[in-house]
Parts: C-alpha cells; structure tokens; sequence
C-alpha cells in the first residue's frame, strides 16, 4: 500500500465500520463467503416478525452469535484506530456493527449505527447492557428481552442517525472500512460526507456497491492496511 496521508490536515475524522472490520477476529461478514445471511434467513432470525413469532429461536441464534463474539479478540486494525483515536482528537467511529469489537479495543467515541449484541430491551423497562453472554431470555418481570438491535424493517433510533450523520456531515476525511454499501441508511453516508467535502477514502479488499464515490480505494484488508495507513 503507498498512500500516505498528511492527518495533520485533517479536524474531523470520521471511521464508517462494517462487518469487514470485523472478518480477521473471524466474526464472520453477513453477504461474504462463509457469511451470516447465507446460513441464516434474516426473515427467521433478525426481524420483529420473526420474534413476535418465535422469540426463542430468534434469542438462541442472538445468544449464540455473542458466545461467538465474545470468543473472538480485536485484531490490529482496530487497535490501529484505538491508538489513532487517543493520539489526537476529531476522531469518531461510525460503526454498522453490533460486536462492540471497537469498544473492547479501547475506542471511546463510537456511534452503533445498528445496536449492540450486548443490550436488550424490555418493554416494561427499556434497556438493559450486559457485556457477557447474557443467557436470560426473560426480565424479571416476564417480559422477553428484545435485541437492541436495528433489524431488517426497523427504522433506526432517531437521536443516533442524527448523531452520526453530523459526524459525517462535518467531517473532513471519511474513512469506510469493510462494508459491501448495500443496507439503508448507512449506504447512503459516503455520499452525504463526500457532498460536504470530505476526502473520501475506502478500505475493502473487493469492490463495494459505493466504490465509485471514493477519491481513494484501497484494496486490501482491515487488519493489514489500518495499521500501516494510521501508526
Ligand atoms: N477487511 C476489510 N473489508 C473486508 C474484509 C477485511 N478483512 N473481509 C471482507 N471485507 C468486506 C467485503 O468485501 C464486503 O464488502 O466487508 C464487506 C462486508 O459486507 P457485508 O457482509 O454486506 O456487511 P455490512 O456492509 O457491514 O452489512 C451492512 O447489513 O446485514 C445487515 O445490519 C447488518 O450492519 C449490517 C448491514
């Protein structure tokens, strides 16, 4: 990789994350080979129809995918955007992930386009965090504990898409890392952060659906090109 990068020039950076970041603490992608979509129907597992449905099935899956995660560690990239963030400020992290990978590296001002493995909700009340594998499937009052997570026909949490697209709406450099550009809203950022002037920069070993809107692709891994681009 030959880019170099004067970040000297930069105010505001943003990271914009998706499964991809994730691929080398093998937390498999979701569309990629091996990916989570290809073994499970999002419409059995990862929809308010399929919970309202099945809850169990639906939080037996959930359950499984944070034992997984919590088997997996961060890999050098996102330690690479860890040791970047605290080196200087104007660094925020826009992530489409739920695994809490950037968290457990040491970021601080991360913005979970999509939720988190590791929060619940009850109805009765709100929401609960717990960072380990969580087995209830119950709150104490009864109630199931929903995913707080953005499924497939949810809209997302307002006071976050107005977080994250100011981020990126006042951002100077746009840095996406590991996403296909494939899922609304979040497919939708490179171009807002591009038509408010940021030099936009993609990391993806393929090409993505958003490629073209990028001043620079990068082809590689998440793991291989972020330390070497940032430390
Ligand atoms: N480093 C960087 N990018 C990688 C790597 C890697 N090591 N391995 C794979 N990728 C890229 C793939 O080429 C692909 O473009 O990561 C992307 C993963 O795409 P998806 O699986 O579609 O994941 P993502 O874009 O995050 O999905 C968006 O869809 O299923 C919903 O809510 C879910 O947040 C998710 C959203």
């Amino acid at each position: 990789m030959s880019l170099k990068i004067n970040f000297s020039n930069y105010e505001n950076i943003v990271f914009f994350t998706g499964a991809g970041m994730s691929a080398e603490s093998n937390i498999p992608t979701y569309r990629g080979s091996g990916g989570i979509w290809h073994k499970y129907k999002f419409e059995e597992y990862a929809c308010q129809v399929a919970f309202d449905r099945d809850p169990e099935k639906v939080l037996e899956f959930h359950k499984i995918r944070r034992k997984a995660v919590l088997e997996c560690t961060p890999h050098n990239g996102h330690h690479a955007i860890a040791k970047f963030e605290r080196s200087r400020g104007g660094v925020s992290i826009v992530t489409q992930n739920i695994d809490g990978m950037h968290q457990r590296a040491g970021n601080i001002n991360i913005t979970e386009l999509h939720g988190s493995l590791f929060r619940v909700r009850c109805l009765n009340h709100g929401t609960h965090e717990d960072l380990g594998a969580f087995t209830e499937f119950k709150c104490s009052c009864g109630q199931y504990l929903r995913p707080d997570i953005t499924w497939f026909g949810d809209s997302l949490d307002q006071g976050v898409m107005e977080k994250a697209l100011s981020l990126i709406s006042s951002c100077d450099l746009f840095i996406s890392v590991g996403t296909s550009g494939v899922v609304w809203p979040a497919a939708g950022f490179p171009e807002i952060a591009k038509k408010a002037g940021a030099k936009c920069i993609e990391i993806n070993p393929e090409p993505s659906e958003m490629s073209y809107l990028y001043a620079e692709t990068i082809q590689g891994k998440a793991g291989e090109i972020l330390p070497d681009l940032l430390l």
